[in-house]
């Protein structure tokens, strides 16, 4: 194979003449010049062919480029400060690869469905890129901002015996003789981990049959989940606050031309600093009513409601101290006040929901023996579990992000379909 430069390297080559392999993401031609967009999924190009100037089997090679056309071409890099790469290639020679025929994504308007089905060429288009290019900056800001403070990464597994999040929603299969499922939530799990590692973080895929088809769910989804020992519900939150603006701003350094591609509204994220404004779920309830909203305590919040709230903040906002009756079972009640637990779930802002939730835990064996029974769980599947308040239990809190809605939010989507690269949706397993 020749030596290829990337797009991304054109800068160190400027007045060189370099191969590119590529692909042709559209073309414009003027009769003497033929100006070819170029992508090779690193960055995007301009090579120039000027008829007078190339071999003629250059000139109608360039002319015979279909849109999605694979291609090596050997330019002279030039500055040119008004393309998106900076640079510009003077095209000395055109080797086609393959031309492709009829490339069914076409510059024009497609509907969702179609270009859902057809999702593995869709990844193609600069929106797309731009998308999964800050989905990976945004995982790699969450493993630096945990790894710089000594959290150790710990997988949880994704097949399990019981559930961690109801069991409305989960995903069964055969596990030789037993039955399993696969996790909604390593949390329990990780909890283990913080009694043996102090400070811990996961990142992995999670399922939820969801029922509900809303811009907000996925089937597959995945989640940072750290869990700390000896830190109580406060400190949780500052834990988040601080997290969830550390992401924001990496990101706003690192992909400001992706950020551009999609249209964000960048001022929006720029204000995304901690600390993160705080209101009881009771605030809340109080708020909502008072805005004509139909809603009781002991009742949960939709997204309705929680846009609602959102909309007074220009940050992220806690909602604190939901009732116990309806969060999970291993949440920690307020001592002064056991109708409600120490939980808070991060509401993003604009419109995009719940993106964390988290709880201090019951370390009370005692305790969380009771709510074993209330909720009618059994002791000898989570015998396990329940050890961890047997054998030096500790305070100790955690929380769940869900990646999907994060990148939603940063990159200022409508729906979290466009947020993974092979979305799974209620009805829809394909490609
Ligand atoms: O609020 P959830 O259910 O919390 C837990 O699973 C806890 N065990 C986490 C913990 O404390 N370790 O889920 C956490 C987050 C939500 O805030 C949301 O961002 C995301 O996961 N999430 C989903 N994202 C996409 N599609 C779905 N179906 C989701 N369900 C939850
Ligand atoms: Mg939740």
């Amino acid at each position: 194979m020749r030596t290829l430069t990337t797009i991304g390297q054109l800068k160190g080559a400027v007045g060189q003449s370099v191969w590119i392999g590529c692909w042709l993401n559209g073309k414009r031609s003027s009769g003497k010049i033929q100006f070819l967009q170029l992508r090779d999924g690193i960055g995007y190009v301009q090579g120039v062919v000027v008829k007078s100037e190339v071999e003629e089997k250059v000139w109608n090679a360039a002319k015979e480029l279909t849109q999605e056309s694979s291609l090596y071409v050997k330019g002279i890099v030039r500055e040119e400060p008004r393309s998106q790469s900076g640079f510009e290639l003077t095209v000395e020679e055109v080797e086609i690869i393959q031309l492709a025929q009829d490339y069914p994504i076409t510059p024009k308007e497609h509907g969702v469905d179609y270009l859902m089905d057809r999702r593995h060429l869709w990844l193609r288009a600069p929106k797309q890129r731009a998308i999964l290019v800050i989905r990976a900056e945004i995982i790699r800001s969450i493993q630096q901002f945990f790894d710089e403070r000594n959290f150790t990464l710990v997988d949880p597994p994704v097949l399990t015996p019981s559930s961690c999040e109801g069991t409305t929603n989960l995903f069964h299969t055969k596990y030789f003789d037993e039955d399993a499922y696969l996790t909604q939530s390593g949390q329990l799990y990780m909890e283990a981990a913080a009694m043996a590692l102090g400070k811990v973080y996961s990142f992995g895929p999670t399922f939820r049959a969801e029922k509900s088809k809303t811009r907000r769910h996925l089937i597959e989804f995945w989640m940072i989940e750290p869990e700390m020992a000896f830190v109580d519900h406060e400190e949780n939150l500052r834990v988040q606050e601080q997290f969830v603006s550390f992401v924001v701003q990496n990101v706003l350094k690192h992909c400001r031309k992706e950020l551009e591609t999609i249209g964000r509204d960048v001022g929006k994220l720029e204000a995304i600093q901690a600390p993160f404004p705080r209101i009881t779920y009771d605030e809340a309830i109080k708020f909502l009513q008072e805005q004509g909203h139909e809603i009781q305590w002991g009742e949960d919040f939709g997204a309705p409601h929680e846009t609602a709230i959102a909309e007074k903040y220009d940050r992220p906002v806690f909602i604190t101290h939901y009732p116990t009756s309806f969060k999970a079972f291993y949440m920690k009640p307020d001592p002064n006040r056991p109708e409600v637990v120490l939980c808070a779930d991060m509401i993003a802002p604009e419109g995009y929901g719940e993106i964390i939730g988290g709880s201090q835990r019951i370390d009370d064996p005692e305790l969380l023996a009771e709510r074993f029974a209330e909720h009618e769980l059994s002791t000898e599947a989570y015998q396990w579990y329940l050890d961890l308040r047997k054998y030096g239990t500790v305070p100790h809190s955690g929380f769940g992000l869900g990646l999907e809605r994060t990148v939603a939010w940063i990159c200022g989507l409508d729906h979290v379909r466009e947020t993974i690269p092979f979305p799974r949706m209620l009805y829809r397993l394909y490609p």
